[in-house]
């Protein structure tokens, strides 16, 4: 097996005035094996988006490594970290994040214009991908005319479109309610069966965290817990 991420004894804090830090992250360090599921939970403020962010390469740390499918990141040029990232590592979050005067098809096909496929092409593989994620018929919707769950496929579509080797998720279920959100982790569980695809979440939910085989539990800026694998 290969790991998908690697960071080691990562620390980050963040400014608050002259003297005055918060240590969102106090040395920690993960390892997530290709093909793996994760949860990681843990109270409000106790670093797990700061890790995700830092692990997924949306921010960097102060000390410590960050590395994604063995390639080290916190030294890359923003240049070569956008790259990388946009090739390797597919997001979602929990308010969706989608442009509001864009189609479903669009908001997809856009990150895969991004990434560098030529329009036609990035919306063949928007509308496949949709298609796949149950969302045939809503590909010409905006996201106000679509519901929650439907946003939330949508955006699942987008992390995906550029095959990325792993799916980082910050509270993907947060805005939903328990139908739609166990919908939602369906799916995931099914992209992570079926492709083999490496996810990370973060959840408040012990019903979503119960979906993954893994579960890390953070408190204080520090992995409090590492369940390795859990029974489902
Ligand atoms: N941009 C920022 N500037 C200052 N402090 C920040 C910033 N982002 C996060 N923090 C602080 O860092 C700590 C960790 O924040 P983080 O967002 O990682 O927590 P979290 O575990 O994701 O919390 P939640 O469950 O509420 O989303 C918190 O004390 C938070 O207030
Ligand atoms: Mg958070």
């Amino acid at each position: 097996m290969t790991t998908a991420l690697a960071i080691n004894g990562v620390t980050r804090r963040y400014r608050l005035g002259a003297d005055n830090y918060v240590h969102a992250l106090r040395g920690v360090s993960l390892e997530v094996e290709d093909g793996e599921m994760v949860a990681i939970m843990g109270p409000s403020g106790s670093g797990k988006s700061t890790l995700m962010h830092i692990a997924g390469g949306l921010d960097v740390p102060d000390s410590g490594e960050a590395w994604i499918e063995g390639t080290r990141i916190d030294t890359l040029s923003d240049r070569k970290l956008t790259r990388l990232r946009s090739k390797r590592v597919g997001f979602v979050f929990q308010g969706f994040n989608l442009l509001h005067t864009l189609t479903a098809k669009e908001n997809v096909a856009l990150a895969a214009e991004y990434a560098g496929l030529s329009k036609r092409d990035a919306a063949q593989r928007a509308q496949e991908l949709l298609g796949m994620l149950g969302l045939r018929e809503r590909i010409g919707h905006r996201p106000a005319e679509l519901s929650g769950g439907e946003q939330q496929r949508v955006a699942v579509a987008r992390a995906l479109v550029n095959d990325p080797c792993m799916l980082m998720a910050d509270e993907p279920t947060g805005n939903l309610d328990s139908v739609t959100s166990a919908e939602i982790m369906d799916l995931l569980a099914r992209v992570n069966v079926e492709q083999g695809m490496t996810i990370v979440l973060v959840t408040h939910d012990h019903g979503v965290a119960n979906r993954c085989r893994r579960l890390v539990e953070m408190q204080d800026g520090l992995i409090a817990n590492d369940g390795g694998e859990q029974g489902l």
